[in-house]
Parts: C-alpha cells; sequence; structure tokens
C-alpha cells in the first residue's frame, strides 16, 4: 500500500463526517443566530461524544463524568473573559494560578512551595499542556547550562521519553542523547551514566512513560544527576495525578518527585489524571534559579515592560479557573477514590490480557496497558478494535498498541466488553485475509520505508486535516 493510498484513506475517513454539517471556508456575511450556531455545534459534539463517553478511548478523556464535565464548564463560563497577563484586571486568575502550583507541588512532596516566599523550594507555572510544560523545563536546562558556559548543551533521555522531548530538542537547538530500555521498558540506568557528558544539562525519566506505562528507575537517575551537579527532569504528566494515591493504596510506587534530592523538576499533567478540562499542566522546579530561565522579560519594548512565565502571552484564565475547581472539588480523598477503581480496571483488563494466548502484555505496568504479540499482527488487531469503536494508540519498536485505563474504563462492563472484544478481534485476524484499510498498513510502511519518506507522509497528513 502506497502513502497516497494511506492518505486517501484518511481524506475518506474525515470527509464524510465533515460534510454532514455545513461546512464554512470563509466568514459568513451575516452572522448566524446563536441557536443556529449552537445547534451545528451541538450535532458534532453528540456524534463525537457516545465513543468516549462509553470508554472506547485510551487516554484522552480522563474523567468525562457528566456532572464533573458540567461543572468544569461553569467554572470556565465564570472566568472566560481572565488572562493572567493581565494581574490589574484579573488578581484571581493569578490566584487559582498559584494555588494549583502550590496544590500540585505539595502532592508531590515539594514540601515548601510558594514562589515568593522566603526559603520557597518548589515554584513553577500552569501551561498549556503536557508538551509545553516539556517544552519549558527544557528550555530552562538549556539556558541554565549556556549560563554555565556549555555552548551546546545535550539532554540524556530513553527512547521511550515523550515526543515532546524530541520537539523541544528540535525547537530549542538542544542535543537529545536517547539510551535503550531494559526488558521492563525502563530506562537503562548504566547507559544514562555513561551517556552522560561535560555538556550534559539534565537527565530525563518517566512516570510513568507514554508508550508502556513503565515508570523508570527515578531513583537511580537522580541520584546520577545529583553526583554530576546536572539536573533530572521527572515527566509525570501522565503519572503525576496518579501515582501519588496508587503509592497510598499500596500499589509499588518508587519514589519519583521532590523526596528525590536530585529531583530539579516535574511536569504533570491537570489535564489528564487531575481532571481539569484541556488546555492545562503544571512545570515545577525546585530551584527559583531555573524556573527564571523559562520566563522571559522585555526591558525596553515600546510596548511597555513586558514579563511572562510560560510560552504564551494572553493565556486562558478560564482553564486555569476550572483546573483550581477540578482540584478543589476532587479533594485527596477523590482522587484516591478515582486511582482505586483505574487500579482495579487496569489490574482486571491487565489479567485479562495475559489470558489471551496470542498476545503478550509489555513490561510490568500499573495503568498503560501496553499490548504486543508474538503470532498475530497487533496492528491487525487493533484495526479490527477500531472496527468495533475502540480508540487504541498504535505503538512501535516494538510493534504493539496501548489503552491508558481511565475512570471510563471503571464504569461498570467497560473493561469486560474491552477484553471480550479484544478475544474476538484476534480470533477475527487469525481467520480473516489482511485488508488494505487501517493502520496496519501505515505501521507495516513505516517498519520498512526510509525516515524522510515517512516524514513526508506525515507532513501530508497533516495538511489533509487542514483541508475544509
Ligand atoms: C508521559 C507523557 N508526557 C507528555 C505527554 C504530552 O502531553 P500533552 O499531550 O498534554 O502535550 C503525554 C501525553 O500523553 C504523556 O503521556
Amino acid at each position: 500500500m502506497s502513502g497516497e493510498d494511506i492518505l486517501g484513506q484518511l481524506e475518506r475517513q474525515l470527509k464524510p463526517y465533515r460534510d454532514q454539517v455545513e461546512t464554512f471556508d470563509r466568514i459568513p456575511a451575516k452572522g448566524r443566530g446563536e441557536e443556529e450556531v449552537l445547534a451545528l455545534l451541538e450535532s458534532l459534539a453528540r456524534r463525537e461524544e457516545p465513543r468516549w463517553r462509553q470508554g472506547y478511548a485510551s487516554g484522552a478523556v480522563y474523567h468525562g463524568g457528566e456532572e464533573h464535565a458540567r461543572f468544569l464548564a461553569k467554572a470556565y463560563a465564570l472566568h472566560a473573559q481572565d488572562n493572567p497577563l493581565h494581574p490589574d484586571l484579573w488578581p484571581s486568575s493569578t490566584k487559582f494560578e498559584a494555588e494549583v502550583v502550590a496544590m500540585t507541588a505539595r502532592m508531590l512532596s515539594g514540601d515548601e512551595v510558594g514562589r515568593r516566599r522566603r526559603g520557597a523550594k518548589v515554584v513553577g507555572a500552569v501551561s498549556t499542556g503536557g508538551t509545553e510544560s516539556i517544552l519549558l523545563a527544557m528550555l530552562a536546562y538549556r539556558d541554565w547550562g549556556k549560563a554555565r558556559g556549555i555552548a551546546e548543551p545535550e539532554v540524556v533521555a530513553p527512547v521511550t521519553a515523550h515526543a515532546a522531548f524530541r520537539k523541544a530538542a528540535h525547537y530549542f537547538g538542544l542535543r537529545l542523547v536517547e539510551v535503550g530500555v531494559d526488558e521492563n521498558f525502563r530506562a537503562d540506568v548504566e547507559a544514562m551514566r555513561a551517556a552522560v557528558s561535560e555538556a550534559t544539562v539534565a537527565l530525563v525519566g518517566s512516570a510513568p512513560s507514554f508508550p508502556h506505562g513503565a515508570i523508570d528507575p527515578i531513583p537511580e537517575i537522580a541520584a546520577i544527576a545529583e553526583e554530576r551537579g546536572i539536573g533530572c527532569h521527572v515527566d509525570a504528566c501522565l503519572g503525576g495525578f496518579l501515582l501519588p494515591w496508587a503509592e497510598r493504596l499500596g500499589y509499588p510506587v518508587p519514589p519519583f518527585d521532590f523526596r528525590l534530592p536530585g529531583v530539579m523538576s516535574i511536569s504533570v499533567d491537570t489535564h489528564k489524571y487531575g481532571y481539569a478540562a484541556k488546555g492545562t499542566s503544571v512545570v515545577l522546579y525546585r530551584s527559583e534559579e531555573l524556573f527564571h530561565h523559562q520566563c522571559y522579560a522585555a526591558t525596553d519594548w515600546p510596548g511597555g515592560l513586558y514579563a511572562s512565565s510560560t510560552l504564551l502571552g494572553s493565556r486562558p484564565g478560564g482553564l486555569i479557573a476550572a483546573a483550581w475547581a477540578s482540584l478543589v472539588a476532587t479533594g485527596e480523598e477523590g482522587y484516591m477514590a478515582a486511582a482505586k477503581d483505574i487500579l482495579a480496571a487496569a489490574d482486571r483488563i491487565k489479567a485479562g490480557v495475559r489470558a489471551i494466548p496470542e498476545l503478550k502484555l509489555l513490561g510490568d505496568p500499573l495503568f498503560v496497558v501496553a499490548v504486543g504479540s508474538d503470532t498475530v499482527d497487533v496492528y491487525r488487531v487493533m484495526d479490527h478494535m477500531t472496527a468495533r469503536g475502540w480508540s487504541l494508540n498504535g505503538l512501535h519498536h516494538p510493534a504493539a498498541f496501548h489503552l491508558a485505563v481511565t475512570r471510563r474504563h471503571a464504569e461498570d462492563g467497560v473493561a469486560e466488553r474491552f477484553l471480550s472484544d479484544l478475544a474476538a478481534c484476534v480470533g477475527e485476524v487469525r481467520h480473516s485475509p489482511p485488508s488494505d484499510e487501517g493502520m496496519a498498513p501505515l505501521y507495516g510502511l513505516a517498519a520498512v520505508a526510509p525516515g524522510e519518506l515517512v516524514q513526508g507522509l506525515l507532513e501530508a497528513y497533516i495538511d489533509v486535516l487542514y483541508e475544509v
């Protein structure tokens, strides 16, 4: 199957769906009535909602309870105009942000929190998502290194670290030195140690990693960083709001947060298991000096004195208010109860996957269930799952897919539906010929085609997404 066939398939998937609602490729000469516009919005939302609401998505919607969603929407609506860039107009926005940072830092054992307090140890900001938090931390380490005379700073990370680290390296001219992982997909600590050079500014570990949900050996990684006097960034975007409760529930969670003296920064997403609306994350630092490297100030700009703490200028105060509302309304008890349900559902799913002879569970994860196989084409299994409505994440090196377990999967019967569909799909794949449709051909191509070709295909894919 060629790249063009694959793009044609994507166009076919998107087109009928897009055509069902009136298309706008220019601003209408006369504005439509609000009722009509809301009806258009609602018709699309109603069509998309059942799939994630019924737990067919991996990750993506981490809470999704109707009442909670309504609550977040109300919190957003109350502060929809707010912008923390104007603290004179919206001091509440700065309050919400500072408190989201403080609550998150405290959850991750940053006991002395608060930007302005004397002796504060953990400081940080609210960003728009995990990727931005990671970009900011990498920018901070780069400039921390440059301030120490390192002309070409390097960051050492396991290959399983999120693509956002590659993006940071690409954007900011950092050299990302990637090392391998062990049989359980955890960073190879000795390889990390060996990869440290005079130019290394930081080591990275995930808690847990996106692909396989593996928690890297953070204590060992942080110890190397401490010994070398460099940074250690923990990417807890996915696990930061689950692992503290998992630990209290007695699950095996090695220390990964500010309890470890070598951990200098953490990225942690409110918009995942913090159950906030999409568009917020937190980046935390043990040192104010590091934090200042992510901030920007213009002192002689004709537009006035300008200072901002994250990549954006104006920021969505409404989303920060909604994140604050989520933390305050959920409370430790709520997070603990959610973690308990999610981890129990994940345990049932992991056991069910292990019981399907053709499949294997990759590594020893807590709540991200990555599935591979030595006997069937897992991408075809994933395609058959897609045909049944599931939206799973394809992985490669090795071939696999995963389900990040959320509250949606903890609802009655969802985990069981996943497992029975999975067993049925394995049977279908064993007894039917391969198809040209789906992700299997794309991953098949990616496995053999030169990198530039696949890169070109992904760029064309982005273009297709923007077609009206
Ligand atoms: C471990 C990890 N880090 C970073 C990210 C990036 O987060 P976002 O998609 O919010 O930018 C993700 C997203 O799933 C993740 O799982």
